[in-house]
């Protein structure tokens, strides 16, 4: 079973910052799942939320800020000056940085609270700049966003991300519209989803895996990845079972 870092190991570092995706990386997981939007100027940025105010020290929309004015913000802000400064990463330096590792990215793009004009092809175009094709999975909550970034380049696999009202039958459901993954949310996940994926060949990643009762119940129904908070503690439990 493969482990993505959730933001990064956010579970113990400011979450979508580049200390908790080297922090990940040190772990030895799988890969990183990360989440981008965009600046007023354009840039493709990594952070979760379309406001800044949850993680930084700031208010306001990112939308609303451009990259010099969002580079101020500290992201490490609600760790209580336990990590000093940490800016949010545009997802350039993220792809200068992990192009010379070998870890799997998930970028989730953001478009479902917001529609971003041209965040799926700016986004593709980094990819692209730093050939880390073989190495992308995009998801979305906003099937449309991937049904895009699928058409614009079908060498690379898209995860179709579910909240927690999850599908049924979502096997048929990737196979049909073309999404390699499912990405469900674990709450409402049952057993019958985990086989209709398995029956059409879809790999499921499913998030957020923060408890070991989560863990083993995915581990026993056959899950192909997990999105967990703690890579290190999941890639831990996950080796101690070879
Ligand atoms: O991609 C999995 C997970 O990150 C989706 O939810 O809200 O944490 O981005 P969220
Ligand atoms: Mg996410």
């Amino acid at each position: 079973m493969k482990v993505y870092a959730h933001r990064g190991y956010s579970g113990r570092y400011p979450e979508n910052t580049m200390l908790a995706f080297k922090e990940a990386e040190k772990t030895g997981c799988y890969g990183i799942e990360l989440d981008v939007q965009l600046t007023k100027d354009g840039e493709v940025v990594i952070i979760h939320d379309e406001r800044v105010d949850r993680t930084t020290d700031g208010t306001g929309w990112v939308r609303d800020f451009t990259l010099e004015a969002l580079k101020k913000l500290n992201a490490a802000a609600v760790w209580n000056g336990k990590y000093g400064f940490e800016p949010i990463p545009t997802l350039e330096e993220y792809c200068r940085w992990v192009k010379d590792t070998d870890m799997v990215t998930n970028i989730e793009i953001k478009s479902g609270v917001y529609y971003y004009e041209e965040l799926e092809e700016k986004t593709l175009a980094l990819v692209k700049k730093y050939s880390l094709e073989k190495r992308i999975v995009f998801s979305s909550f906003l099937h449309s966003s991937i049904t895009l970034l699928r058409k614009l380049a079908p060498e690379i696999p898209c995860g179709a991300l579910v909240e927690y009202d999850d599908l049924g039958n979502p096997g048929y459901y990737c196979e049909k519209f073309d999404f390699q993954y499912y990405h469900p949310g674990v709450k409402a996940l049952t057993e019958e989803m985990v086989k209709s994926c398995k029956e059409h060949g879809i790999p499921l990643n499913v998030w957020t895996i923060n408890d070991m009762g989560a863990l083993e119940q995915m581990y026993e129904w056959g899950v192909e990845g997990v999105i967990s908070n703690y890579p290190g503690v999941c890639k831990g439990w996950i080796d101690s079972k070879k």
